[in-house]
């Protein structure tokens, strides 16, 4: 028997992958902090667990619309509209299992062989592997920490071809916590109005959890000139620490939405019926623990990154939001040859991390810092001591 050659174009998550290091490790008796995944430890606010065990005594146990339940469309059309800045109607919105397969879904709806994907560099791990499946071309956009990990709108200009079908956009980032500043959208939005062929996957997953003052902005909201080319996803994993529900949300233009949704009904069928009642009480419900969440999370981004940039041969750049912090290990790389070595060296010693090169990156790892200060201090000590 053989596998498929899209499959043969894929490599399997190497985010997951040390995670289940980390996990086989521990089973073995072995005294490990995780600092490799990619959920919040917070619990799921009680009114969402509440919501979601109301449907099923109410007997929400069976199918729903494909697209979700229109009370769950409704709700993610005020969420995209208050959170987001983005009007759109709730025909234009889909719900899917998780981000994840929203994404999927959009690309493998629209990619032919040789169209190509611009993705700023590092990226989400998952990114170029959907592209690889769905037929088309990766081209990465370099990024740097002196660009705040932001592409510019020259490089933008320069990467676009014919070819070029979309652009994928992530604010704040997976892995370097970078934000896109509104007026860094605008100057973007502003070549990509001469290139009407590229769409825009505007991925703000993690919007709520911003170290940054005032509103979240979107490509969608700040560039008109764009209307009916971007794709907004978002959803509950991150912000209402909901990874096990499984429910994600886009918006976009009519077509594509339609098109996502033709290629559901034949994958997943409609979103669990349960988790979206859950979502739409964490949509309509209070946000305002969200401020607690942030001001903790800020808290430990501090923590982490002074404790990194003490560590002699490591630094890492501020990030604005998410959970992340990408280190730079450069002066270690002549000890371990590179990152991966670095990574099991740290595992030797306590601590889990994933490689740069996961994302695209070299010469370092990515920390999550969804953990408490507490395992957050060890852990650094631990990775100091490894190093010394
Ligand atoms: C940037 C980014 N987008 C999307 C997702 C997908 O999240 P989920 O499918 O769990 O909703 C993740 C999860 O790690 C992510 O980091």
């Amino acid at each position: 028997m053989k596998l498929s050659a899209a499959m043969g174009r894929i490599a399997p998550s190497s985010t997951a992958a040390m995670s289940d290091r980390a996990l086989a490790r521990r089973a073995g008796g072995a005294d490990i902090i995780s600092l490799s995944v990619g959920e919040p430890d917070f619990a799921t606010p009680a009114h969402v667990i509440e919501a979601a065990k109301a449907a099923l005594d109410a007997g929400d146990t069976k199918y729903t619309a494909v697209a979700g339940t229109l009370a769950l469309r409704e709700a993610a059309a005020l969420h995209f509209a208050r959170d987001l800045g983005i009007a759109v109607p709730p025909e234009q919105v889909i719900v899917s299992a998780g981000g994840k397969q929203a994404i999927f879904h959009a690309l493998v709806a629209t990619l032919d062989p040789g169209d190509e994907v611009l993705i700023p560099c590092p990226w989400w791990v998952s990114y170029p592997e959907i592209v690889r499946f769905a037929g088309g071309t990766v081209v990465p956009l370099e990024t740097t920490p002196a660009s705040g990990y932001r592409i510019t709108p020259a490089q933008l200009a320069a990467a676009i071809t014919p070819n070029t079908r979309w652009l994928l956009l992530n604010s704040p980032g997976n892995p370097t916590g970078s934000v896109y500043p509104a007026a860094e959208l605008q100057t973007l939005g502003a070549v990509l109005a001469a290139h009407p062929q590229v769409m825009v996957l505007s991925d703000d997953i993690y919007a709520p959890l911003r170290y940054t003052p005032g509103h979240h902005a979107t490509i969608a909201a700040e560039c008109p000139e764009l209307d009916g080319r971007v794709l907004t996803v978002s959803g509950l994993s991150k912000s209402h620490a909901m990874t096990g529900f499984r429910i994600g949300l886009a918006a976009g233009p009519a077509w594509l939405v339609k098109a996502m949704g033709k290629l559901q009904s034949h994958s997943m069928g409609s979103p669990s019926t349960n988790s979206q009642a859950a979502a739409v009480a964490a949509l309509e419900g209070p946000q305002d623990f969200l401020i607690a969440w942030c001001a903790i999370m800020r808290q430990r981004r501090d923590t982490v990154i002074a404790a990194i940039n003490a560590i002699p041969g490591l630094s890492a750049p501020s990030p604005d939001g998410a959970f992340y912090a990408m280190v730079d290990a450069g002066p270690h790389m002549a000890r371990f040859g590179d990152d991966q070595a670095l990574c099991l060296h740290l595992l030797d010693n306590g601590v889990a991390v994933v490689p740069a090169s996961a994302f695209g990156g070299k010469h370092g790892f990515r920390i999550s810092f969804a953990a408490s200060e507490a395992a957050l201090e060890e852990a650094l000590r631990r990775i100091a001591k490894a190093l010394s």
